[in-house]
């Protein structure tokens, strides 16, 4: 029998897997998961579009099923997301008489913060105690901006202060849930210093915040190991902060050759490598990162679509990916 994977790193942290719903109803898919993972996060389920594809519309069918079937099955549950600036309804950001555009006035801000407080509550509320962890903002900075903050249409009508009361709000609706910042490219010098001094203006603020959620949609080529170890050591310096690596996969797509086994098979002893090294590094500061999470649960699954950026391929066999965080000493 192949060995669990969530059993392997329990003294560790969790091991997560994002799933599409899809998943939880088929029975191979149910059986990789329950035996390799202890975390979900639904990949699409849970954000707003999801959730309130109107206003005042709110439907969670869908949602319910997650804490069903993570609560059947001992799983915990990652909320994802609540405030970003995809997957988002157009309706957030429009007048509701005239379907135009919300500006900066005080009248446009204040329809806008409604909302985005009746959204957060509605749904954290709803899961109040089921789900341990929200990403409650997510991919907020632009390194690009010279103040950092990305000009989505939240940024644009609201300023940075919605930042603030997602936070807030979502700390009201559940006390006990732990409130992340989420982002990618978090290796990047100059984009982790934008989200450390976010993170660290919140903490002085005040602000109920406990973690950032580091994604790492990574690739063969970028970037180095060491730089995750970098991030994770300058995130960790903020006390009482937690780091969650949420959105793992590597891709190896760049380099493939289609018919090329022995190429190929190369690039996936690479990954492997590579993923062992970052275990490796995750495994040190396993007093702050307490949760690490697959952006997929197969090759065939993933948004990379053609990159075989996961830990296990379509036909529900391990890869290298896996055997390198179960033994490296298999992976030639
Ligand atoms: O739901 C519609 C369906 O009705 C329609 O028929 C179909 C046709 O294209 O599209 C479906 O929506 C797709 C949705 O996933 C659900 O499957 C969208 O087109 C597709 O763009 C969307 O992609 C998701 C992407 O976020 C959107 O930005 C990916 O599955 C999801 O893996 C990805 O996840 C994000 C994280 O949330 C945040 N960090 C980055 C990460 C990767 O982009």
């Amino acid at each position: 029998d192949i060995p669990s994977l969530c059993d392997k790193y329990k003294n560790y942290f969790k091991i997560g897997v994002a799933v599409p719903y899809k998943a939880l109803t088929n029975p191979i898919d149910v059986a990789l998961i329950k035996r390799h993972f202890n975390s979900i996060t639904p990949e699409n389920e849970m954000k707003p579009e999801a959730l309130q594809p109107y206003e005042g519309g709110f439907n969670f069918s869908i949602s319910d099923e997650y804490m069903d079937f993570c609560k059947k099955n001992g799983i915990a549950i990652r909320g994802h997301t609540l405030v970003w600036h995809q997957q988002t309804p157009s309706w957030f950001f429009q007048n509701p008489q005239t379907g135009e555009k919300l500006t900066n006035s005080e009248k446009d801000k204040k329809i806008l913060l409604e909302r985005l407080k009746k959204h957060i509550q509605t749904v954290v509320g709803r899961y109040k105690g089921k789900v341990y962890a929200w990403d409650v903002v997510n991919e907020a900075i632009d390194e690009n901006q010279p103040d950092g903050f990305r000009r989505s249409d939240w940024f644009n009508i609201l300023g940075p202060e919605y930042i603030e009361k997602a936070f807030i709000w979502a700390h009201e609706a559940d006390p006990k849930a732990k409130l992340f910042y989420n982002d990618y490219n978090t290796e990047d010098p100059y984009k982790r210093e934008y989200i450390y001094n976010l993170i660290k203006s919140l903490k002085a603020k005040g602000i109920p915040i406990h973690g950032v959620g580091v994604q790492c949609h990574i690739s063969l080529n970028w970037p180095d190991v060491n730089e995750i170890e970098e991030t994770i050591k300058l995130f960790s310096k903020i006390p009482g902060i937690e780091i969650h690596f949420t959105e793992i996969d590597i891709s190896i797509s760049k380099n493939m050759v289609e018919g090329d086994d022995m190429y190929n098979r190369s690039l996936l002893i690479e990954q492997a490598k590579k993923l062992e090294k970052i275990f490796n590094v995750l495994k040190k500061y396993k007093n702050v990162v307490k949760s690490v999470t697959f952006w997929g649960l197969k090759d065939d699954y993933s948004w990379l679509q053609g990159d075989f950026p996961l830990l296990f391929d379509k036909d529900y066999q391990p890869k290298f990916a896996f055997w390198s965080l179960i033994d490296p000493s298999v992976v030639p």
